[in-house]
């Protein structure tokens, strides 16, 4: 479908944010892996998260979802403990979530079964050997295609493993930490760097001891049975970075989002656009889930370019689309380097920001791990495309509303894979902006 943005202005209002894309999917798997019944509410009920409901079930759990508004729901999941799993009668299909074939990888790695496990063309090109490798290492049999999906794993009593991780990616030491549940020795994981924490987080609400020190992991998990959770998942900074460089960017606007996750991890753009001399207050800092969580206040102003390097990167790993608005509208030059992990995501974001952005008028010179950009650049309308990218589909929507005209986005209902409400939501805040057809 085509998302239709027409420049806004005075956006205003209070907003509350569906639940974290990452501990939803957390709250479902670990859930399922625990023995009884966990409760989430305000779980992310969205494209993403429907892959994974479809393959925890196909793995024999019963999962029931109670839809709650748009794009959220209460979860229920019927745990079944760490060795309840049934092999599954067809391949489980990822679609385009990563976050779900890597985290599978790790729980199938410890059953004792052979399962398949595949997604979409764009799936199918990002990187699944850096996941395979050590819980090869650990005494699973993994198949890979070229190093990518379709994967064959069957799985085995595993060893325990000391492994130094070769990128600061929270999506594979959760497949180590999935796997290391069913080891049988101690597990120690030495991260190069801060990737997002949920994971460890959420096993230490569920009753399991772990230690975490300057990016080493270790526990030895020999026995764990996992607790049951009953919590409400704290809103998604990920979906809040839209609304945040919305508010920043589009004149007279001023803009509340309550309850979003502040964790050191999750804040990089936050961070970034306060270097920037963004406006934006955080309120009401509370605990909710584990999890540290406030209540946001953005307003319009005038921004500065930054440079963006380091370990700052990974902790916005998922907000880059949507910095570039911010950064097209910063005076001065804003430079992004150490971040060639972009290529690797649901697009390659470094060459399609450059491509589609390109076609609203916008120069960014790309380079190898970044891009840089030259600013204040004026956008004007046009026609561009998603490329099967939810975070490009909502990012070039956000650039719309303080372009000079128009613009049309193709297969905008992408976004629906992790923020379905977005069109909405921004109608509430008195955006213009329809979809079409
Ligand atoms: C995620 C980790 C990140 C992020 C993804 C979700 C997670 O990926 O990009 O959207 O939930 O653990 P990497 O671990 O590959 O950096």
């Amino acid at each position: 479908m085509k998302l239709i943005v027409n420049p806004s202005q005075n956006l205003t209002g209070r907003v509350t944010l569906p639940g974290d894309k990452s501990i939803s999917h957390r709250a479902l798997l670990l859930g399922a892996m625990a023995d009884g019944v966990t409760t989430a509410r305000n779980w992310l009920n969205a494209g993403v998260t429907a892959r994974m409901v479809d393959c925890v079930r196909a793995l024999g759990v019963a999962v029931d979802i109670e839809p709650t508004g748009p794009g959220r729901a209460t979860l229920t999941v019927h745990g079944r403990g760490l060795a309840g799993f049934q092999p599954p009668a067809e391949p489980l299909f990822c679609g385009g979530s990563a976050t779900t074939m890597r985290f599978l990888m790790g729980l199938l790695a410890t059953q004792p079964f052979t399962a398949v496990v595949d997604g979409h063309a764009g799936l199918r090109r990002r990187p699944m050997e850096r996941i395979a490798q050590p819980l090869r290492q650990m005494g699973a049999t993994i198949e890979t295609t070229d190093g990518h999906a379709p994967l064959t794993i069957t799985g085995a009593r595993l060893a325990g493993i000391e492994y130094e991780m070769p990128v600061a990616s929270a999506q594979l030491q959760t497949a180590l930490l999935l796997a290391a549940l069913g080891a049988e020795g101690p597990v120690t994981l030495r991260q190069p760097g801060p990737a997002r924490d949920h994971t460890l987080r959420m096993l230490r609400g569920m009753g399991v001891e772990l230690t975490d020190a300057a990016g080493v992991i270790t526990f030895n998990p020999v026995g764990f049975r996992l607790q049951p959770l009953d919590f409400t998942v704290p809103g998604d900074m990920s979906a809040a970075a839209f609304l945040l460089v919305t508010a920043l960017t589009t004149p007279g606007s001023t803009i509340e989002l309550a309850g979003v996750n502040t964790n050191f991890t999750r804040t990089g753009l936050l961070d970034m656009l306060q270097a920037m001399g963004g406006t934006i207050e955080l309120n009401g800092a509370r605990e909710q889930a584990g999890e540290p969580v406030a209540d946001l206040r953005v307003q319009a102003g005038p921004l500065a370019g930054v440079e963006v390097c380091g370990e700052v990167v990974v902790r916005m790993i998922d907000e880059f689309p949507v910095f570039t608005v911010a950064a097209l509208h910063a005076a001065g030059q804003t430079l992004v380097r150490d971040a060639a992990e972009l290529r690797l995501k649901e697009s390659d974001r470094i060459a399609v920001v450059v491509e589609e952005f390109g076609k609203l008028g916008a120069a960014i010179t790309a380079h190898p791990d970044g891009f840089e950009i030259s600013g204040p650049q004026q956008l004007h309308g046009g026609q561009v495309r998603s490329h099967r990218d939810h975070r490009l589909a909502m990012s070039l929507a956000v650039a719309g509303l303080s372009a000079t005209e128009p613009v049309v986005i193709d297969d905008a209902d992408e976004l629906h894979e992790s923020f379905p409400g977005f069109v909405e939501t921004l109608q509430t805040l008195g955006a213009d902006i329809r979809w079409q057809g």
